[in-house]
């Protein structure tokens, strides 16, 4: 059938037939948001390339951690910003590491929010990049050993899950077999299946002061051009046990995201990345954009596009809109 038969404008016409219709929801448990936790006593500042966005210090982080609560977000994930950096980023599988200080306090206060950790050593290394360096690159091998003592360092911490988004061959394996040998058979691990070797991270690095001194992450990131080769990644992690696969940025990978929903049944994460933020806070702020609806309709996008989660730093914002709404209706 076609028009005049069809006309699809019929379900568009009221307020109340477009809410029928509407397939795609978002909720505040759609998201998960990035918090930067750095070492010392007292801070709290924003992040001048993501507006909104603060460092908080440990002590600093319970009053926002009750605000996410209050807003329904189900989980966070940290990122440690370290006094202390070397070359095998030893900081960030210390037990006194400023993430697993975070993890031990929100725990203890708040033990019904899930707590989530970026498990990488860029944040923890002089050089900045996300493993051991040898003769100039980054030795897979050498990295692994270290990247499963900081997911083991996160869940004696008592963390709820681990995100390892180094992009090492081999690590999900090496993680879930010290895990599980540690007892920690039942903590799942949300790997950064398909992660890009993006521009889109530039306002994160900024935040995290995790900016590689030399070089760049090509050698271990992915090349922006490949799907089929993400679609390789996936299948590697499902079958090294990973529980939840991301890919990382969103918008640019949307195709990914819907080729990865087509072929697994894993619950998938998108992270929508700092760069895909500071472009709508930038744009929004000069009033060339409306802030809110490009948000909404960028959040959707990549939930119709496939993703179950969304690691994004408008979790917050986006969850006050849901929150009115609902009261308002
Ligand atoms: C650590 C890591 C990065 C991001 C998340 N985990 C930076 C990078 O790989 O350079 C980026 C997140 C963002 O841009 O919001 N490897």
């Amino acid at each position: 059938m076609s028009f005049p038969v069809d006309r699809l404008r019929r379900l568009r016409k009221t307020p109340t037939l477009r809410r029928m219709v509407q397939e795609t929801h978002l909720q505040c448990s759609d998201f998960i948001l990035p918090l930067f936790v750095e070492e010392g006593k007292n801070i709290s500042i924003e992040i001048s390339s993501l507006p909104g966005i603060r460092r908080f210090s440990p002590d600093k982080l319970l009053h926002e951690i009750e605000e996410i609560i209050s807003l329904e977000i189900p989980a966070v994930i940290l990122f440690g910003v370290p006094e202390n950096k070397d070359p095998m980023g030893t900081s960030g599988y210390s037990e006194k590491g400023v993430v697993q200080q975070a993890i031990r306090l929100i725990k203890k206060e708040f033990p019904t929010l899930v707590v989530i950790t970026d498990v990488c050593l860029c944040e923890y290394t002089s050089h900045g990049h996300c493993g051991v360096i040898k003769n100039h690159d980054v030795d897979n091998d050498a990295t692994l050993e270290l990247l499963a003592r900081m997911a083991l360092s996160h869940a004696e911490a008592g963390a709820d899950m681990v995100a390892p988004s180094d992009m090492m061959d081999g690590r999900i394996r090496t993680i879930r077999t010290a895990l599980d040998e540690a007892d920690f058979c039942d903590l799942a691990i949300m790997s950064y299946a398909a992660k890009f070797a993006s521009a889109f991270y530039g306002p994160f690095r900024e935040a995290a002061e995790s900016t590689p001194q030399f070089g760049d992450r090509r050698s271990y990131q992915m090349d922006p051009a490949n799907l089929l080769e993400a679609i390789r990644e996936m299948v590697l992690d499902i079958e090294e046990g990973a529980d939840i696969l991301m890919v990382k940025p969103a918008l640019p990978y949307l195709d990914v995201l819907r080729e990865a929903r087509t072929r697994f049944f894993h619950p998938l994460a998108a992270y929508n990345v700092s760069g895909e933020y500071a472009m709508v806070k930038a744009a929004s702020e000069r009033g060339w954009v409306d802030g809110d609806r490009i948000m909404e309709e960028i959040l959707v996008s990549i939930k119709r596009a496939g993703a179950d989660l969304i690691l994004t730093y408008f979790a917050k914002d986006m969850a006050r809109i849901l929150q009115e709404r609902k009261r308002g209706n």
